[in-house]
Formats: C-alpha cells, structure tokens, sequence
C-alpha cells in the first residue's frame, strides 16, 4: 500500500553499496520518517546476469529488510537500463539517430523502442518480476521503466521504419490518407505505397512537416505501447497495486512526450523535478511544472517522485540549495496537489556518473545541513498527512498540447525567435505574479468552469479546439490569445481563409500578414491610458472584423493597426495580442482580462509569495509559501490551526522569511 500520509524518501540503489550499509540505511530511513523508497530501477544486469537466469536473491533481501523496517517498496520494473550482455547478443536493438548513426550502450536508457527482441527481454523481465513480488507485502507501487522519452526521444532504424509504416497504415487506412495528410504534392514527394516511407531522416534540406509530426507522434505513441505492456502484465499478476511510470512534465526538461496521453494511462501520475539554473526564478518554474502535473492526473493527487536535496550534476554549473530551500520546494509541490515528496537519491554515489548529485544522505554522512534538513522534512511531512485525498483549486486556466508544440518547433516558419514554450511560461509567470492558481487544460477540454482561459501558443488547433474556445465564450467566459494561435490543424495545414482559421470569429479580427521582427527590435505599443509598452520578436496586420483596438503599434511596418484586440462574443470576451508583450505588458494584459472574468486582484499579497489552497472532504487547507527574504503577513478568511507549528492561526498569518505555513481551516 501507498504509504497513508505524504510519501517521502528517495531511490534507493543499495546495489551500489555493501550489506553492512544497507542496516545503517534502514537506520537513518526511520529515523528520517522515511515512508516509502524506489528501489531496482537500474538493476537489470544484476537481476538477470545472463539470459533467462534471474538472480533475485539480492532484491529479495532488500525487500525484506524494507518492509521489516515499514517502509513501503515503488517497485521498478529495471527496462531502462538492458544489460551488456543484451546488446552483444542483439546490436540491432541500439537505437540510431537521425543521422543514421547506431549508439552505443554503456550508459542508461539506450535501446530503440520498437526493437523485438527489446520488447521480449523487457516484458520477460517485468512478468518475471510480477510473479515474483505480486503478492510481497513490502510492494506499494509499480514503478515501469524510467522517464520515458529522455535522453532518446526516437530512434530512426529500420525497426522502426516498419513499425512506422505500420503506424501509418491504421492511422490513416493507407498511402491515399497518407498523401493527403502530408500534403506530399509538393516538392515531389508523393508516395504510391507505404514502403517506399522512411522515418524523417536526416536530408539535404527540410522535410515533409506533417511526416516530422507525425514521427513525433509515433514515437510518443511507441513508448506508451512499450509502457501499456508492462503495465497489463503487472495488473493481471497484482491486481489492485498502481502502476506508474514517472513523468518529467517540466516543459525543459522532456520535450517528446504527450503527457496528456499518458497521464490516462497510467493509475497514479508521478514526476520528477529538476530545478534548473537559467538565471530565471527556479520557484515559478517548478510551480508551473507541479500545476501541469496535476493537470495531466485530471486534478487528482499525484506523486513527486524525484527532486533534489541540493545541487543536481548534470548542468553546465550546479549551485547548491539555500538552507531551507529543500523543505520549501517540497512544500510547494504538495501544496499544488503532490502527495509525496521523494528525492534521487537515498545515499550519494561513490561511483558513478551521478556521485556529485545531492542526495539525502550526502558524502558527508549525518553531520551536515542537508541531512539535518531531511530529517526535519520527515517531520513535517508527517504533521501534513490529513491533506491526503484534498484537490488543489485553481483559478485559470492555460491552454497547453505537446502536438501544437511539435508542430510550431518544425523548421521554416515565420521565425525562429516565436518560442511556444516561452510564451507558455511567460503568460504563467505573469499569472502567478498575479496569485492565480492555473490548472493546464488541453484545448479541447471542458473549460465550462474556468472564469478566465489563456492560450500563450496554440499554433495548431483542431476545429473541435476552435468550436470549444467560441463555445466558452459565446457561454461567457474570458478567453486571451496570443499571437500564432489557431494557425494550422493537425496535419499541419494551415485552415482555410484568412488567419487565424480556428479563431477568427471569437476573436473578430483577422490576420493579413505575420511580420516577425529582426533580434534586437522591437516597436512600441500604446494603451487605451496613453501608456507605451513594447513589443518585439513578432507583430502582424491585424484587421478588426468586429473587435475593438485596445493597445495599436505606435511605429515599424505595422504603425496604426492593433496590437491588441477586445472582442465581445456571445456572453463573453475574448483578448488577442499580436506581439510579444514582455512582464510589464502582459500584466497589464491580464489584469484587464481578469477584470472582465471577474476574478479578484489579491493586490494585497506580495509578490513572490504564494498562496495555494487545496480542499477536499478532510478539511480546507492553505499553503502560503514564502519565496522572500523577509516576513511576509498574509490575511487568512478563516481561522485554523498551522500544522507545521501546531499554533492557532487568524487575521493576519505571519510566515517568516523562506519559510512555509500550512493553516487548516476551522470547520
Ligand atoms: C532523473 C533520473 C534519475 C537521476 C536524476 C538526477 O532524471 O530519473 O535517475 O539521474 O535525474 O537528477
């Protein structure tokens, strides 16, 4: 069983050390409040020395000494990592790279995903493990494989050129479907039979579009088939354990997964975090990347199954985290719906290419801040447990699809500057400046309860996405735009008439041309007030149809036409802005907007502290995370308990300087 209050602890790897550690592991677990560990999911060429010979002993041992110990086992099935003697036997199952060059192994997560001769060995694997530990009483969880798409997102051998043609064949009933998706009248590319489809493998110049969005989309769909077999096997043989495998959901951290897929598949979403060192701020970046995690688990509870300690080893530079920066990281995944605050990795490397990565037992053993840190968390953790089974609320929504995100990233569009990804985080940060809580939302979602829906970066919409955005509107809703949205449908073909082809009615304008700008330009932007903000890295010839100018460009090729629009539609509204708006300008944005769907202004809350709630049968909890280096005092509507503190808690909730209060509300 899932351990019942928050999960804590870490992968554990006990593989790499002598028994006599592993007593003392065990120790300081309890001692920690270490509830539940991943454990084997590297240990393949342990478990399976040669073909077929399986040497469970070891597992067996440490499994026992788990659950003496009570802590619950997120059991790994190990088929990330194949063992040499695989790969000897079978060269072909090595992936290869655009360029048509075969990788080696040696290292992790190397193999190509549509191999046969891989997907035998793994599902061996796994069905041995099941049968095996189906019924252990250590056994909580199922963890299959690892990160799924990082660091081979495809492979491009012949075993896959089959499997795609394969895939081709049942997505669109042959090679008519085929040309006709992928528009392969131009540039002489017609097909007349399947076989004659290759992956998009390195050429002269660019390739066909839809082909290379549609070879993501076939990879994407072979890892989760990969995934849904080992899966199926390990439900018949331990009905009733959940299965999971973890996610990366961080927009900068894996690119070739649609999670939205995904997340239905598996029984519990778990993810991994990363605090990457970009010079941006780390604690909206890891926000973002926990509302997308629940977002992708439909709002249920999910799992933080891997973070950091401290400093990670894998960037250029790898600063270490500040005193009590761990706890508040943590803290900030459960309060946006995490269940679980689970670290890589138990015991820091000797050896091994991840020896300089934090982890809660570091190098320097229990004498040190970090493990000091560790065992206060255990206890906080501990008095956070009745939080269980409570959902995170969220005020907006984002409009997110991977697909869209694949499609804006093929080559040769208007310009390379327009980054999906950055406006994505551009307009969340904007929001989170604003103190909006924001649930993800895919564009064909039901968005009926959300007051205010965001779309930083739609450039391919389906119809089906169009009628559902004019739907919310016409119902009532505020809805924003950004600029390149509603550009092509799924094929990658761009809907027919004048841009944006999804989207001209509900935003009453069209778009006659794009004009990106050069590096280094940008124009400037008049408001409704007489205010100047700027735009660069892209404008466009917008021609109001029924919408109101609100800001217009005030100079370069596109002086005099709107900059942002305000269209009434139905019972509702609906915003477009055609340039990039930096901070200041999206919040001007957005508040305009947030206004109209009526949501509050929380002007008095400071910024960089966050302030979460979630709710559920247990109770009403909120979280106020403090990001700064002073006080922070946050007016509360009720009165409760703090948790961490155990103190009562009215009025005005003083959370000291990079701290976290969590109050429970009476009633
Ligand atoms: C994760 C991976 C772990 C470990 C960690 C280091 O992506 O799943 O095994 O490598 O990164 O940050």
């Amino acid at each position: 069983m899932i351990p019942e209050g928050i999960a804590y602890g870490g992968d554990y790897n006990p593989e790499q050390w002598p028994e006599e550690v592993w007593a003392e592991d065990v120790r300081l677990m309890r001692e920690a409040g270490v509830n539940m560990v991943s454990v084997n999911i590297f240990a393949w060429a342990l478990l399976e020395p040669s073909e077929g010979a399986y040497d469970f002993e070891r597992l067996d041992r440490i499994l026992a000494l788990l659950h003496e110990n009570g802590i619950a086992a997120d059991l790994a099935t190990p088929t990330a990592a194949p063992p040499a003697w695989f790969f000897r036997k079978h060269p072909d199952a090595l992936p290869v790279d655009r360029d048509g060059r075969r990788l080696s192994y040696g290292s992790r997560q190397t193999f190509c995903p549509s191999s046969p001769a891989y997907r035998d060995a793994a599902l061996r694997i796994a069905r041995a493990l099941g049968e095996r530990y189906a019924d252990h009483p250590a056994l909580a969880m199922w963890h299959v494989h690892n990160e799924y798409g990082v660091p081979v997102s495809a492979c491009y051998c012949d075993s896959c050129a089959a499997h795609f043609r394969r895939w081709l064949e049942t997505t669109y009933g042959g090679v008519d479907g085929v040309n006709e998706a992928w528009g392969t009248a131009f540039w002489g590319q017609h097909y007349t039979s399947l076989e004659q489809i290759d992956p998009p493998r390195t050429a002269a110049t660019v390739g066909n579009p839809g082909q290379a969005l549609d070879y993501k989309r076939f990879a994407d769909a072979t890892m989760r088939e990969n995934f849904v077999a080992e899966r199926d096997i390990l439900h018949r043989l331990s009905p009733g354990i959940p299965v999971t495998t973890n996610f990366m959901t961080a927009l900068s951290q894996c690119d070739s997964v649609d999670y939205w897929a995904w997340g239905r598949e598996v029984d519990i979403v778990t993810n991994d975090h990363y605090l990457i060192t970009d010079g941006r701020r780390t604690h909206v970046n890891l926000a973002m990347a926990a509302d997308l995690t629940r977002s992708v688990a439909g709002g249920a509870p999910w799992i933080l199954l891997e973070h950091s300690t401290s400093g990670v080893n894998w960037q250029p530079r790898n600063p270490a985290k500040a005193p009590g920066q761990m706890a508040r990281n943590s803290l900030a995944h459960v309060a946006r719906g995490s269940e679980g605050a689970m670290f890589f990795q138990w015991r820091q490397s000797r050896r091994g290419a991840e020896k300089f990565h934090s982890a809660m037992v570091p190098h320097g053993g229990t004498d040190t801040r970090v493990w000091r840190e560790v065992v206060e968390l255990g206890a906080s953790l501990d008095s956070l447990n009745t939080v269980r089974g409570t959902r995170t609320q969220a005020d907006v929504a984002v409009l997110w699809d991977w697909h869209s995100w694949w499609a804006q990233n093929l080559d040769w569009r208007p310009s390379e500057d327009h980054d999906a990804r950055e406006r994505a985080d551009a307009f969340y940060e904007a929001l989170y400046d604003r103190h909006l809580t924001v649930d993800f939302a895919h564009p064909e979602a039901d968005l009926s309860t959300y007051p205010l829906v965001v779309v930083p970066a739609l450039y391919l919409m389906t119809e089906a996405a169009g009628r559902n955005l004019r739907q919310y509107v016409e119902n009532g809703g505020t809805l924003v735009v950004s600029y390149f949205s509603g550009i092509v449908d799924e094929h990658d073909a761009v809907h027919p008439g004048a841009y944006p082809g999804a989207l001209r009615d509900v935003l009453g304008l069209t778009v006659e041309e794009f004009s990106p700008l050069l590096p280094g330009q940008s124009v400037p932007v008049t408001g409704p007030d007489g205010s100047e903000l700027t735009g660069d890295v892209w404008t466009e010839f917008v021609v109001p149809r029924g919408a109101e100018t609100v800001w217009t460009y005030g100079d370069g090729l596109t002086a005099g036409h709107p900059a942002v629009t305000r269209n009434r539609h139905g019972a509702g509204t609906a915003w477009y802005v055609s340039t990039r708006l930096a901070a200041q300008g999206l919040d001007a944005l957005l508040g305009w907007a947030a206004e109209d769907a009526r949501l509050p202004a929380r002007a008095d809350l400071p910024r960089d502290v966050e302030v979460v709630r979630r709710n559920g049968e247990a109770g009403s909890y909120v979280f106020v995370v403090n990001h700064t280096a002073s006080e922070a005092k946050v007016p509360l509507d009720a009165a409760g308990t703090e948790l961490l503190t155990g103190e009562r808690a009215s009025g005005r909730l003083a959370v000291p300087a990079g701290a976290v209060r969590v109050v429970r509300l009476d009633g």
